[in-house]
């Protein structure tokens, strides 16, 4: 498996991603980069609504990116950063880690190839991150693989 890229440049790509969020009603924008086993990269945002419930998160917009551009079984690394724009920079002091929903979705990738994909989880400023796996943020989770006794 291919890591070109140090975790740095992977979240630069993920805070740069962040300003072009739709996220006029929380003002709390998140930026994901995806990198593929072979060292491509896609980015999503999150974009909101006026039907609040039908927003979708940052990491389910890079993640449909990354099923376009190489496939969800390709997905090897998934930096995510939030906070708030300030001066045309993300910002925020706490690293993002994905919600619930985000997790089972990448578990998904996860399970489609083997890999355990690494999530980066940083702070809008950059400064901080925390490093985990799908498997270390969902245990024992659900995916393609738990429906084989189905008839
Ligand atoms: N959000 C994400 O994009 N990813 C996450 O993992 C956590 C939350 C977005 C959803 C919503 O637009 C805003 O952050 C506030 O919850």
């Amino acid at each position: 498996m291919a890591s070109t890229l140090s975790a740095q440049h992977l979240i630069a790509r993920a805070r740069e991603a962040a300003l072009k969020a739709y996220a006029p009603y929380s003002k709390f924008s998140v930026g994901c980069a995806i990198e593929s086993v072979d060292g491509e990269i896609v980015t999503g945002a999150n974009m909101e609504n006026a039907c609040y419930r039908l927003g979708i998160c940052a990491e389910i917009s890079a993640l449909t990116a990354a099923r376009q551009a190489f496939g969800l079984d390709k997905v090897a690394r998934i930096a995510v950063a939030g906070g708030h724009v300030a001066s045309g920079a993300l910002a925020g002091n706490d690293p993002v880690t994905p919600c619930g929903g985000c997790r089972q979705a990448i578990y998904e990738a996860a399970d489609l190839s083997g890999l355990d994909i690494e999530v980066i989880s940083a702070n809008g400023d950059g400064t901080r991150q925390i490093a985990s796996t799908i498997r270390q943020l969902l245990p024992h989770g659900f995916g393609p693989a738990s429906l084989k006794d189905a008839g």
